[in-house]
């Protein structure tokens, strides 16, 4: 257990080193090279200049049908020692698929399955063109920042608990290639910029990977501080006595089961630029084993990862601090166990909120809404801009939106645009459920103003119409990122586990809010 812990104040990111290579790519010498192709087209541009080197041996690839460019295809080649002023080892081809279907999200995910490849491959350092920023059409920075973001998630590995033969060697360096001087300022502020919010999706990776056994609340909190200490954050860490004087009797009633003590966490950014600050709020469920209505024992063991959201804002407070984001930014995250225990919260309990609404508990498996009342209770406080709240609330949310988007439901049209939008640029989907008055009728209780579970029936939205209660005062959007915060299937710059959901979404919210 000792050595599991200090194990763990390690932040398990072997950071990929990314920097500009002014020149020309076929004239560069290492190990891997990496240009690409839209399906269907000729080489041009980069990858032109690279088949020319190498004596047409990508068009001959493309002539006898092996290799036609569609999204994510790959071609290997070896030039050869023969092939005398070219000095690189392998060449790889990334596929673009076809260039009326171009978009960010495509050069993401080029750049993820090369980058990953090469890492299979052993290959430590190599070198590549933007994706996506000549025929694609995109800006160099927004180029240059899916390139970095996408390189380094696909390269992220979470394997710090496995002992023996653990394939170590990584993809150390990343050069990217570009020739024309006046693009060079915008490369190295996309890559940085890309470079910073992927070191924060990793962070919030790992917390949503660690065991439950090591991150606990006082875990996060620890983080919490480390972060704030490093990136020049305000942070308060209030505990039980202080929950006790704020009345946050809804995060303690779930907390009382279990013998690792809540934590609630304030992380405040730039509260020197003033006005009305952004607030994300996190759900930090470190475990919920679904309390005395205890959860069947199948895959309980995913409910490690019920601290998705916080792990989201954690990131997401580490990246507006890193980029300097110039505005006034909040991170609340209510952090908790559910576990059943002779002096756990029960089913017909009544709990009182700080915002002195009650709640009575008809199932203390729907804790996440519980904690999060009283994060909402505290938001209002701060005279909130927006306040976008990310938790795995909902199995039903699971089963309406699947892996494919997460459920939104708002209080403000306005701000619901607004997210939409960030999960559209950051491919971090998130699509609309129902919140209406007949949901917040399913929640209605005999003994108290509320009941924490309607039943089954249209379960994400009496979740959401709860949270809402407690959300009336300022413009508010709940992400219920039940179904997309941990995954099971690799794609192209994810990696199975932890998905570091929110983190991209939510800095993209940031950095283009208007007041
Ligand atoms: N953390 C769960 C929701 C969850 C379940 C997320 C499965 C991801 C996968 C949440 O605390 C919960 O247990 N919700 C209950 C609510 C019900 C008791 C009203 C649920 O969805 O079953
Ligand atoms: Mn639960
Ligand atoms: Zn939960």
């Amino acid at each position: 257990m000792r050595r599991l812990q200090t194990q763990l104040q390690t932040e398990g990111i072997a950071m990929m080193n990314i920097r500009v290579q002014q020149g020309q790519i076929q004239k560069q010498r290492g190990s891997a090279l990496v240009v690409n192709l839209f399906q269907g087209a000729r080489p041009a541009g980069a990858t032109k200049a690279v088949d020319e080197a190498l004596g047409g041996l990508i068009g001959e690839a493309i002539e006898s049908g092996d290799f036609t460019g569609k999204k994510n295809e790959l071609l290997l080649l070896y030039p050869g020692k023969s092939r005398r002023g070219f000095a690189v080892r392998r060449v790889l081809v990334v596929g673009l698929g076809k260039q009326a279907e171009f978009g960010v999200e495509v050069a993401r995910q080029a750049a993820g399955t090369a980058a990953r490849r090469l890492q299979e491959l052993g290959v430590e350092d190599a070198f590549t063109v933007l994706h996506g920023s000549g025929a694609g059409g995109l800006e160099v920075e927004t180029a240059a920042q899916a390139l970095a973001e996408a390189s380094i998630l696909a390269c992220y590995r979470f394997d710090q608990y496995r002992s023996g033969k653990v394939e170590r060697t990584a993809l150390k360096t990343l050069a990217v290639v570009e020739l024309d001087a006046g693009r060079l300022a915008a490369l190295r502020r996309g890559l940085r910029q890309g470079a910073e919010i992927a070191r924060a999706t990793c962070l919030a990776r790992d917390l949503g990977n660690q065991p439950g056994n090591v991150a606990t609340p006082s875990y996060l909190a620890g983080v919490a501080r480390r972060i704030a200490r490093r990136h020049a954050l305000r942070c308060q860490i209030i505990d039980e006595r202080g929950m006790k004087k704020l009345g946050m009797g809804a995060l303690l009633g779930v907390a009382q089961g279990s013998a690792q003590a809540p934590r609630f966490i304030v992380l405040e950014h730039n509260r020197k630029a003033g006005g009305r600050p952004l607030v994300f709020v996190g759900k930090g469920v470190t475990f919920d084993s679904g309390g005395i209505s205890l959860k069947p024992g199948d895959k309980m063991e995913d409910m490690k990862f019920d601290m998705s959201g916080a792990a989201a804002v954690l990131g997401a407070m580490q990246a507006v601090a890193s980029l300097k984001v110039p505005r006034y930014i909040v991170g609340l995250v209510a952090a908790t166990e559910n576990l059943p225990d002779g002096r756990a919260f029960k089913p017909g309990d009544i709990l009182r909120t700080i915002s002195g609404k009650t709640i009575e508990i008809v199932n203390t498996d729907a804790e996440g809404r519980l904690i999060l009342a009283d994060a909402l209770g505290y938001a209002r406080r701060l005279k909130p801009a927006a306040v976008i709240d990310l938790a795995t609330l909902t199995g039903a949310c699971v089963v309406a939106r699947g892996a494919h988007a997460s459920g939104m439901f708002t209080n403000s049209e306005d701000l619901a645009t607004k997210v939409r939008q960030a999960g559209e640029a950051t491919s971090e989907r998130v699509w609309p459920l129902p919140l209406w008055e007949e949901h917040r009728e399913q929640i209605r209780s005999d003994y108290a103003d509320m009941k924490n579970s309607g039943g089954r029936p249209a379960g994400a939205s009496t979740g959401a119409a709860l949270l809402a209660e407690f959300a009336a005062d300022y413009p508010w959007v709940h992400l219920d990122i039940a179904g997309t915060a941990w995954t099971s299937q690799t794609r192209p710059y994810i990696t199975k586990g932890s998905v570091g959901l929110g983190v991209r979404l939510l800095v993209h919210l940031a950095r283009t809010w208007k007041k």
